[in-house]
């Protein structure tokens, strides 16, 4: 690849993401392979610019003014499956494969284990770098490895499951340490003869008016549910859930419950319990509101969307007065999911 060439200047982030926020990068290249990526890191580097790595953008806010060096897009394709020892199926996939080809591709050929996972906008490479998970499933429960570059030496390096350390939204690859390193291929474990997953209330309770549940159902399941919780991504702009879920201390829960008795739990251990944040919006008056060109979706609170010509500066106000409300009613701290590059 001439790097040279395919270098595009001031190019419109918001094209890119799907809050369709953001203002126009200096540089901005798409890579097709480890070796292109590799090139054009060698470029940023000569030239003594920032990189910043875009997947799907289905996660990522860029600011009004844009970003002051090369945005590297990854569109590093390809699956190659191989059957194991043991009948499981190993996938090897390409990080810039879109996510949700990669379930339907897997549900078409029988393949258990992330069909809870359907719908979910975005890119292979970037699932683990957040753990996605939806509907009681984790994608770390079918990640066996990720390839990932070191920005720095260019080397690839592989991460056990383990090394990715893995946990509620959340993984190695956000720490300092891991921001060193580019995601470029991910290898998932899917089974054969997989059990389904109908745990989560919305999953169980669609399965008691419909036919019994197959791997095609929980599909068409998880989309219907979906469907009905999140925008049309062609009328607004969002990043899905906008804040992570807290999780609170027993004496915490404790506290909250006195406030909000009816409040659902996620997972409640003997210290830590998970509880849903769109509920407690709901309850402090925060669901549908707009402020702006920017709101709370009318269907799921936790869910921020943007209407055409929002800024990130608008959106920024909004997420801070909902943090800052949050704070003052229950005492909670709320953590961003989405990414701002500010
Ligand atoms: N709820 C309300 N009002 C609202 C929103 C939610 O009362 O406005 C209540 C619901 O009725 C339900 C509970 O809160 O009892 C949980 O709501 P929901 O099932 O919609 O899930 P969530 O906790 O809001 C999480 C994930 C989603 C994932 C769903 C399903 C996070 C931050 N979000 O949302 O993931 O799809 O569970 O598993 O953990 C994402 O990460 O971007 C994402 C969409």
């Amino acid at each position: 690849m001439d790097v040279q060439k395919s270098i595009k200047q001031d190019v419109l982030l918001k094209k890119f993401t799907t809050f369709r926020i953001g203002g126009p990068a200096d540089y901005f290249i798409s890579v097709h392979s480890t070796d292109e990526l590799k090139e054009a890191l060698q470029y940023a580097q000569e030239h003594n610019l920032k990189t910043f790595v875009l997947g799907g953008g289905s996660n990522i806010v860029f600011s009004d003014e844009g970003f002051r060096g090369l945005v590297i897009k990854i569109e590093i394709k390809g699956i190659v499956c191989h059957d194991t020892e043991n009948s499981d199926v190993m996938l090897e996939v390409g990080g810039g494969e879109v996510w949700d080809e990669l379930v339907s591709f897997s549900v078409s050929r029988n393949l258990y284990g992330i069909e809870n996972l359907s719908s979910i906008p975005g890119t292979v490479g970037a699932t683990p770098v957040q753990n996605i998970g939806a509907y009681g499933v984790e994608v770390k429960d079918c990640i066996e490895w990720v390839e990932a570059i070191e920005i720095q030496t260019r080397n690839i390096k592989r991460f056990s499951r383990k090394e990715c350390l893995f946990s509620y939204r959340d993984s190695f690859f956000k720490t300092a340490c891991g921001r060193k390193y580019i995601i470029v291929k991910v290898g998932f474990r899917l089974k054969k003869e997989g059990v389904l997953n109908l745990s989560y209330v919305d999953v169980a309770h669609y399965f008691t008016q419909k036919k019994s549940p197959t791997l095609k159902r929980v599909r068409e399941a998880i989309i219907t549910i979906r469907g009905k919780k999140f925008p049309n991504l062609n009328e607004v702009g969002t990043a899905g859930s906008f804040f992570k879920n807290p999780i609170l201390t027993q004496k915490e829960y404790k506290l909250l419950k006195e406030k909000f008795s009816d409040i659902p739990s996620y997972y409640n251990d003997a210290t830590r319990v998970k509880v849903p944040l769109g509920f407690i919006l709901e309850k402090l008056g925060w669901k549908g509101r707009t402020n702006n060109l920017v709101g709370t979706y009318k269907n799921q609170s936790l869910v921020v969307v943007s209407y055409k010509k929002a800024t990130c500066k608008q959106l920024v106000s909004f997420i801070s007065d909902i943090e800052k409300d949050v704070k003052n009613k229950t005492g909670i701290v709320i953590e961003r999911e989405v990414t701002l590059v500010v």
